[in-house]
């Protein structure tokens, strides 16, 4: 029932019929920029491809199909989804290989991943318990074909096996059972993403790797060399490369970019280098109860705020803060507050506004499409966010 729900939502791009302008979109809206989303694709496809690694995009962070097959399109050796209700409604949209980074438990969720598996689809799950293991043996049918990674752990404490016992015999499983194939291992660091530093961020990613040794020497003893060494993401895409055995990068939010991974250093720089801001929440100016402030349509239904506030790069003076769940309230900076004679206020009521997201995945799943922004500047279509609220 809850898979059908999922896999009979729109997938299609649905043309306008003439383009409109950002200032008539029903606000708050989420606007994407073509362009400048093709352009960080690009950009990441090209990084990988030079230091031979694989391009394996998260699509958590966009929940689209249209926007998976145009990373696919690019290069992308196939997408990741975080649960399995993504992976269905990638699955049914007709993306070819799909790896569920989330280990599942129970055999619900492996009743999905059944359902799912078909002989055209190369289905990659991991799996970091006994737990999962046999929820999966109960559930698979004979003739179907899983690969499985091992979700490792060392450092962040969030998903992945750290005892080594747990390894051997969960590889003994998946080598036993004709439905499993052992597909390689998966590590995510999430916690070293976003740290601020550029060089603090890349210690921590090494040393992170580093500490799943004892767990790659326990494999190269068996025999089995990983054929899939996956991990990473934006804040280490430009550091996980230099690992011989990785395989692969999991980016997400590269593809959108947010105002949290841009306040993050680059290299050589005190914000985040190679990827241009493609997403943002356009709202309007609704009511100005005080002339110190002036209240938009966008509050936490609208940002996700888990983070910093929304930023206005039209407005770098002018600060958001969150106003309740409808509304953000501006505050303006004197100029803008009692303008000259012959000076307008930059902000006035009924203006739209665009404004960088503070968290680009969770923010994405509060709407339900984006207004996609062409080259002229004006919105042409809309895609859906099929996999909105598939978080189970
Ligand atoms: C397992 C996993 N891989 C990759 C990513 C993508 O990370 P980012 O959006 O920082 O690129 C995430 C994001 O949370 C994740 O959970």
């Amino acid at each position: 029932m809850a898979l059908k729900a999922v896999t009979s939502r729109p997938v299609e791009p649905v043309m306008l019929s003439q383009p409109i302008s950002v200032d008539q979109l029903p606000t708050p809206a989420l606007v994407l920029d073509r362009p400048i989303m093709d352009g960080n694709i690009q950009a990441m496809a090209k990084h990988l491809g030079r230091h031979s690694k694989g391009f394996r995009p998260h699509s958590k962070t966009h929940k689209c199909p249209e926007i998976a097959k145009q990373q696919i399109t690019a290069g992308a050796v196939g997408i990741c989804t975080a649960k399995v209700s993504e992976a269905a409604v990638m699955a049914n949209a007709g993306i070819g290989s799909i790896l569920v980074t989330s280990p599942i438990s129970t055999r619900d969720k492996a009743q999905v991943v059944n359902a799912i598996a078909t002989a055209q689809l190369e289905l990659l799950l991991v799996v970091d318990s006994i737990e999962g293991m046999l929820a999966m043996q109960a559930e698979i049918d004979d003739d179907k074909r899983i690969g499985l990674l091992l979700d490792l752990d060392a450092s962040t404490g969030r998903t992945g096996l750290r005892d080594n016992d747990l390894l051997l015999r969960l590889l003994d499983d998946i080598q036993s059972d004709s439905r499993f194939n052992f597909a390689g291992v998966q590590h995510y660091a999430g916690h070293v993403m976003h740290v601020h530093d550029f060089e603090k961020r890349r210690d921590k990613s090494m040393r992170a790797w580093e500490r799943l040794a004892d767990k790659f020497e326990l494999l190269e003893q068996r025999g089995m060399r990983p054929e899939i060494v996956t991990g990473g993401g934006t804040g280490t895409f430009d550091i996980d490369v230099t690992l011989e055995y990785l395989t692969d990068i999991q980016v997400g939010s590269y593809i959108f970019m947010d105002e949290e991974y841009r306040q993050v250093g680059g290299v050589d720089s005190d914000r985040f280098q190679g990827f241009d801001l493609a997403l943002t929440v356009a709202c309007t100016a609704i009511s100005q109860p005080q002339p110190s402030t002036i209240t938009v349509d966008g509050g936490y239904k609208a940002f996700a705020s888990d983070s910093v506030n929304p930023v206005c790069d039209a407005l770098p003076d002018v600060e958001f803060r969150f106003a309740g769940d409808e509304h953000g309230v501006l505050i303006l900076p004197s100029a803008d507050t009692a303008p000259g004679e012959n000076e307008a206020s930059r902000v006035r009521l009924g203006q739209v506004l665009e404004f960088a997201v503070p968290h680009c995945d969770p923010t994405v799943n509060l709407h339900d499409q984006y207004w996609i922004r062409e080259a002229d500047g004006l919105i042409h279509s809309c895609w859906p966010i099929s996999a909105r609220g598939c978080s189970w």
